[in-house]
């Protein structure tokens, strides 16, 4: 395990449609601890691997139940409703942006043992979901902005318990 570099924004890396992982071995399961490490040591809520310069689609999520969810190949198969709030990522330090999410969604994926699973969720963790499998296909938060005016520096937010993703 070790704790890698988060590449900023600005790095064509970002902008990478990551490619699917073929089969969980021994290389992406360490990949899934790295992330989750990096993560950890932020700190934030979700990193996905593209994020630290590895163009596949894995990610790792930290829910609101504090538990850590690895996924490889994350898909959503259902999204329900609709939440506005503020978001920021590891990759655009300090800055926190409205975006409109699902409310609720279920993401099937597999899981480090490279076996298929499903997670249904809602809030906050719904949300950091949908970041990440973003990030995998290349697409940021400030791509989704309510408002560009929305667009703030982390300090001036009242509610600064928000962790980004
Ligand atoms: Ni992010």
């Amino acid at each position: 395990m070790a704790v890698r570099q988060i590449l900023g924004f600005e790095h064509p890396a970002l902008r990478e449609k990551s490619k699917r992982v073929p089969r969980v071995d021994g290389s992406i399961v360490r990949l899934l601890d790295d992330l989750a490490e990096t993560m950890f040591a932020a700190p934030g809520a979700g990193l996905a691997a593209n994020q630290i310069g590895v163009a596949l689609r894995v990610c790792v999520v930290k829910g609101d139940d504090n538990q850590v969810y690895h996924l490889v190949n994350p898909e959503i198969v259902k999204g329900e409703g609709v939440q506005v709030g503020y978001e920021g990522c590891l990759s655009y330090p300090g800055w926190f942006g409205e975006v409109a999410r699902y409310e609720t969604v279920t993401i099937k994926a597999l899981n480090r043992k490279g076996k298929g699973a499903r997670y249904k969720a809602a809030g906050f963790t719904a949300r950091a979901f949908q970041h990440e499998l973003d990030h995998l296909d290349g697409i940021l938060f400030t791509d989704r902005l309510t408002s560009l005016d929305s667009l703030r520096r982390v300090e001036e937010l009242e509610a600064d318990d928000e962790e980004a993703v």
